[in-house]
């Protein structure tokens, strides 16, 4: 472009040889567009291409390659393979093999791949998904620094996530689900400034997740189903931007977790929560779909949560969860589907559930469609639940009152409440001032976000 740029000055700077000048400059805007139509790739980068195709066994999805000497770059994008160029090197590859690939043969090297993949140094976009990849993710991956997004779904991929991807400042999504990966969730994680997406679904990582995951500004995403977490999930209250989490078949637990309340889509299901919900979930206005199922959640169900304006999908499912429903309650105008099922309910199935997939077996109902209890089961159970609630009260009391008769005298201690007790009350005006304000302006995001569900949530933080 430099090149034709400066013939085309000298060129205009020539007054005679009109006709002919208008013919060049022609000539000139017609071979300028099909350079870059045809964009020719550094050779280095297509002998990595060639490399790489080589390294991965010849998979079917790169068969296109075969009948390509250099020009990767016009290749058309299909589901299995995606190049993007970008000023004569490669931006974005997508490989995609068959579900269920087998693992490479023995002498694959993943060292070698990514050690080919340092010759692509604009590299943003990497997807090797169900390639039969296996071993651990080598430390060179350090090298590929412009990478944003990284997706190496469904491969045989083990070890812990190196500390070398601290190197990749721009990394924005990480998608590491369906794999064999190991070891916890790193404390350095809150170091990548810009990450937006983290989704570590069906993978055998433990432990209990790192108190920094709460300081990642950018987080909108985070997908950790499926794996062997354990614990408390750390306050998350700071995250403003989180709209979607997932935490389904691990063993958090026992305190529900303190969220952002822009939440769109929270999962919790099959964990180990057992004590109350907090109070808070009343005030998640944007919350689409809800999934508390098959923990061991006690005390009253919170009805107001029927009322939610954005709730569609809400699953309580096998829980312990207490109180009486009535006629009146009302619902939210998009709720479509609600799993009551296996839980300590008394009273009457709201009318608003009319026209809606209702599922409530296995509770204390008046319904005569799905089989129910009889009432005296959830009332005992339900008082067995308090009892048990009332004792773990009682004991955490029991420990505070000794320690502050250690460390305080009486005088001290009732100054020190009534600091608290002022406080605490200033901070309640505080917030419900700051409700009442704020109620509108959410409703109005929610009416604007309403196509918003984790799907497209998940493919717009994709994008570029
Ligand atoms: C990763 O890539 C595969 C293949 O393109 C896609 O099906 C999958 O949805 C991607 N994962 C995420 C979380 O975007
Ligand atoms: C994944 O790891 C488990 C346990 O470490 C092992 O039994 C299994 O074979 C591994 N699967 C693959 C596909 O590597
Ligand atoms: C509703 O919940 C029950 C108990 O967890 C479960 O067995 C059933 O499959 C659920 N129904 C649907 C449609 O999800």
């Amino acid at each position: 472009m430099l090149v034709s740029s400066s013939i085309l000055h000298r060129l205009l700077m020539t007054e005679s040889l009109f006709p002919l000048k208008l013919l060049l400059l022609l000539l000139l805007i017609i071979a300028s567009f099909s350079v870059h139509n045809a964009e020719q790739l550094q050779s280095s980068q297509s002998q990595s291409l060639v490399k790489i195709h080589q390294l991965l066994n010849y998979p079917s999805a790169l068969s296109s390659f075969n009948q390509t000497s250099s020009d990767f770059c016009s290749i058309e994008p299909t589901s299995t393979l995606t190049l993007s160029c970008y000023e004569g090197n490669i931006t974005q590859l997508h490989i995609i093999g068959n579900n269920g690939f087998p693992p490479l043969p023995q002498d694959f090297s993943i060292d070698s791949l990514f050690a080919t993949l340092e010759a692509l140094p604009s590299l943003k976009v990497l997807s090797f998904v169900s390639l039969g990849l296996w071993g651990p993710i080598p430390s060179n991956i350090a090298h590929l620094t412009s990478l944003e997004i990284v997706n190496v779904s469904s491969n045989y991929f083990s070890g812990s996530i190196p500390i070398q991807f601290l190197d990749l400042r721009n990394l924005r999504t990480l998608i590491l689900d369906y794999n064999n990966f190991t070891g916890l969730i790193p404390d350095w994680l809150s170091s990548l400034p810009e990450l937006t997406v983290l989704s570590l679904k069906n993978n055998a990582f433990s432990g209990s997740l790192p108190k920094s995951l709460g300081t990642l500004p950018n987080l909108r995403v985070v997908i950790l189903s499926g794996n062997n977490f354990s614990g408390d999930v750390p306050n998350l209250r700071k995250l403003k931007n989180l709209q979607v989490i997932d935490l389904e078949d691990n063993h958090f637990g026992p305190h529900f977790p303190t969220l952002p309340k822009k939440l769109v889509s929270l999962v919790v299901r099959k964990n180990k929560f057992h004590l109350g919900l907090s109070k808070e979930l009343e005030s998640y206005y944007q919350l689409q779909k809800l999934d508390l199922s098959l923990n061991g959640f006690v005390g009253p169900f919170l009805p107001s949560i029927f009322s939610l304006p954005s709730l569609s999908y809400l699953d309580i499912s096998g829980n312990k969860f207490t109180g009486k429903l009535f006629h009146n309650m009302s619902c939210s105008s998009e709720l479509n589907f609600v799993n009551l099922s296996s839980n300590l309910l008394t009273g009457r199935l709201p009318t608003c559930f009319k026209h809606r997939v209702v599922l409530c077996a296995r509770n204390c109902l008046s319904s005569e469609e799905q089989e129910q209890h009889p009432s005296s089961l959830c009332q005992n159970e339900a008082l067995a639940v308090e009892v048990i609630i009332d004792h773990s009260h009682r004991h955490k009391h029991d420990t505070q009152g000794n320690k502050a008769v250690v460390t305080s005298s009486v005088i001290g201690g009732m100054v020190g409440v009534m600091v608290i007790v002022g406080f605490v009350s200033m901070l309640i005006k505080k917030m419900y001032n700051k409700e009442s304000v704020k109620k509108p302006v959410t409703r109005l995001i929610t009416e604007n976000g309403s196509t918003t569900n984790t799907a497209k949530l998940l493919s717009d933080a994709s994008k570029l």
